[in-house]
């Protein structure tokens, strides 16, 4: 399956076509020999899966990502290891606290209805019977045109085509990991009441755009604890992006309003330093007030095989 052109990994569906829905499934892996048998050979028979599924609906962009947190790849794969890839941190910024849950297996399935990606979950689920217990289950809706939970386009400034590889796919500094990605996932709730007594004036100071329009302010009005502004890395005088597929979820009856968060990128280190300006302010207290009405439930951190190494993986026994 290797790039034709470069000989290059060919990576997963990261950088999947926008789609209108989303499952995201958080599990642990049950300890034993025949538990890490039968995750480690659903590695070889994902791919199949997705054509199987897919196929029926041939424009409904089925994809599903695999990622693996830093137990598991110990458990299941042993040396080498992804060279950054660790147990997610706990930020602690005292009243905003970005937590660390566990999670051994991440499935990111992405569709444009909600029935593919709802089989394409049942089907994984039922080849992994109780090798894995799903700790989180998160079924995510595009809401109208793009907008994140709290009203507001969520995705503008993703980096696309080579610019989005080029921010998400591990090249040679790590050989072994070529063309994989790291991944961060929080699941958010949101205070909505407290969120809509603000003036839309106050909520476009927050993140940095215009409402309706979604138009970055003007650097001389948007304030430096904005989400967009403490969101924006700079290294050496280069913007480090990451890419970003949010998807609102909730239900309406329980009082339940959520953003999934879902941060790719070549490394975790620019997600870990947007969330430490977001929790802790850049500088310290120069928070992100977005998080006065929006608590993080989970977090944690997974590393994405290339689609070539996650097929090989399957015969990859510490
Ligand atoms: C409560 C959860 C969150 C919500 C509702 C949210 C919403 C938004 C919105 C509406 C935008 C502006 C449009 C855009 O460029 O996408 C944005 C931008 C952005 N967000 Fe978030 N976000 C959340 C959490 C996070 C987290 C946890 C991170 C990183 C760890 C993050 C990173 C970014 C980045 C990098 C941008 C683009 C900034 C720019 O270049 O201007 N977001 N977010």
């Amino acid at each position: 399956m290797e790039n034709e052109r470069n000989n290059s990994p060919v990576p997963q569906a990261v950088d999947s076509p926008i789609t209108r829905c989303a499952i995201f499934l958080v599990a642990t892996l049950a300890p034993g020999q025949a538990h890490r048998d039968t995750l480690r050979s659903l590695c070889a028979d994902v791919a199949a899966l997705v054509r199987s599924v897919g196929k029926r609906v041939p424009a409904g962009n089925l994809s599903c990502v695999v990622g693996f947190g830093a137990q598991a790849w110990d458990a299941l794969f042993g040396a080498p290891r992804p060279a950054s890839l660790h147990v997610f941190r706990e930020i602690d910024g005292g009243e905003r606290v970005a937590v660390s849950t566990p999670g051994d297996l991440l499935l990111h399935i992405r569709a444009e209805h909600m029935d593919l990606c709802f089989e394409l979950a049942t089907q994984l689920l039922a080849r992994l019977g109780d090798a894995v217990t799903v700790v989180d289950e998160v079924h995510g809706f595009r809401y109208f045109d793009m907008r994140s939970m709290i009203g507001f386009v969520d995705g503008t400034e993703n980096p696309v085509g080579r610019e989005a590889a080029h921010f998400t796919l591990i090249g040679d500094g790590d050989p072994d990991f070529a063309g994989g990605s790291y991944v961060l996932v929080q699941k958010y709730l949101h205070d909505m009441a407290g969120w809509n007594q603000l003036s839309t004036e106050a909520q476009e100071r927050i993140i940095g755009r215009t409402k309706l329009s979604d138009i970055e302010l003007d650097d001389s009005v948007k304030p430096s604890c904005s989400h967009s502004s403490l969101t924006t890395l700079e290294k050496s005088g280069q913007e480090v992006k990451i890419l970003r597929d949010n998807m609102p979820f909730g239900r309406p009856g329980a009082g339940e309003f959520g953003t999934y968060f879902i941060g790719y990128a070549r490394s975790p280190e620019p997600i870990e330093e947007m969330l430490a300006n977001m929790f802790i302010g850049r500088p310290p207290g120069n928070y992100d007030r977005l998080l006065d009405y929006s608590k993080a439930v989970t977090g944690s951190l997974f590393f994405v095989p290339s689609a070539d190494l996650l097929e090989a993986l399957a015969d990859k026994a510490p």
